[in-house]
């Protein structure tokens, strides 16, 4: 009898890699972390936060703070809760927050984004807003961490045991968790409306029937990824929303496939990164429909002078792509504020199939650690 499988395969689930399974359960890890946080159609943290319409409307500052794609998470989360709210919104590296010299009370809510909890420059971070008196939050996958232990709040991402060191799964489950404590923060503010809530919250439960129709058409990602995976640099750009998207996808790229990749938001392109391009060097441009659609076709039209392929992530239905760009990720039609969560999925399994085509230690990428508690 022969057997095609062997008992290491067994944990992957009959996948290869960790990464690629871990790929495949972002529309059950979206459900989960949506799992008794939702009441018909509206955000209802409760039972987890012991926040009051007046202490939401105490909060004068949010700051989120986080490392990698942690990070990456919590900028896609600042551009949605900025479109409603008058809060003072800051995001930043956890390496940095902490050094920094910025106004922090107890008017200040810190949420501490990290698939861990026990990132040390996180966790460094967090005292250093609890010292100046910060009500403090953790978004984490790991309820009984040391960054959760310390916390007056914690939400967690029910993502279960991410191994590939590449985030994929965690980073779909905290920007499900971010944008329902955004939804949630904004509601007691009494600054989202029923009606946006509503939108918003009924069109996340449908992204996981989104997030597993893109995945079921990983074949197409894969055919293009065969096509770029002798280049030497990448630039990744975006607008918007799909700014960190680019940025996440550069990292996951360099992080597995160790292909230098940089991300740049689209506007930034001419003031540098242009410089580079030639027909040796790719760029993917994440430009799903949204307001600033245009604006990044005109980047597009840049790129393709200096003789640059594109590879285009766009909304199916966007015919006129199909003559700017080389190739194309098709993504489903979502609202603006949740492109991020489509987005991404083609660009994780881009950069699964470049490391593959290239023969690359995928789930343990040289160098690079799962948690990183030194500083
Ligand atoms: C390491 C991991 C990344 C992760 C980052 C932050 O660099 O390789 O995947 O995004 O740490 O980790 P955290 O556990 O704090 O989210």
């Amino acid at each position: 009898v022969e057997i095609d499988w062997d008992i290491s395969m067994v944990d992957k689930g009959g996948y290869p890699h960790f990464m690629l399974k871990e790929i495949n359960e972002q529309g059950a890890v979206l459900r989960r972390s949506m799992l008794d946080r939702i009441f018909h159609g509206e955000v209802d943290l409760s039972r987890e936060l012991s926040w009051s319409s007046e202490s939401a409307k105490r909060i004068k500052r949010l700051h989120l703070v986080a490392c990698g794609t942690s990070y990456y998470a919590a900028l896609v989360a600042e551009r949605l809760i900025e479109r409603f709210s008058d809060l003072d919104i800051r995001v930043d590296i956890a390496s940095e927050y902490r050094y920094r010299d910025i106004p922090i009370g107890n008017d200040t809510l810190a949420v501490f984004v990290t698939q861990s909890g026990e990132t040390l420059d996180t966790l460094a971070a967090e005292r250093f807003a609890k010292e100046k008196g910060a009500r403090c939050m953790a978004i984490t996958n790991n309820g009984l961490s040391t960054v959760a232990r310390e916390v007056d709040d914690v939400l967690s991402l029910k993502a279960g045991p991410e191994i590939g060191v590449a985030a994929t799964k965690t980073f779909m489950g905290q920007m499900t968790v971010l944008y329902l404590m955004g939804l949630y923060l904004l509601k007691l503010r009494e600054e989202l409306s029923l009606g946006d809530e509503m939108r918003l919250v009924r069109e996340m439960e449908v992204l996981p029937y989104k997030v597993e129709s893109l995945i079921d058409r990983a074949d197409e990602i894969k055919a293009i990824a065969s096509r770029y995976c002798e280049a030497r640099d990448f630039l990744f750009l975006g607008r918007g929303f799909s700014f960190p998207i680019a940025m996440e996808g550069a990292l996951k790229l360099k992080e597995i496939s160790y292909i230098h990749a940089e991300a740049y938001a689209a506007g930034e392109m001419k003031h540098g990164p242009i410089a580079l391009l030639d027909r040796s060097v790719p760029v993917v441009v994440v430009m799903p429909d949204d307001n600033l659609f245009e604006k990044t076709l005109s980047n597009v039209q840049e790129t393709k002078a200096r003789n640059s392929p594109v590879i285009a992530i766009a909304t199916e239905g966007r015919k006129s792509i199909l003559g700017q760009a080389e190739d194309v990720m098709w993504v489903p039609k979502t609202d603006m504020e949740l492109n991020p969560f489509l987005a991404v999925i083609p660009l994780q399994i881009f950069a699964y199939y470049v490391a593959l085509a290239k023969g690359k230690e995928i789930d343990q990428p040289r160098n690079l650690a799962k948690s990183v508690t030194v500083e």
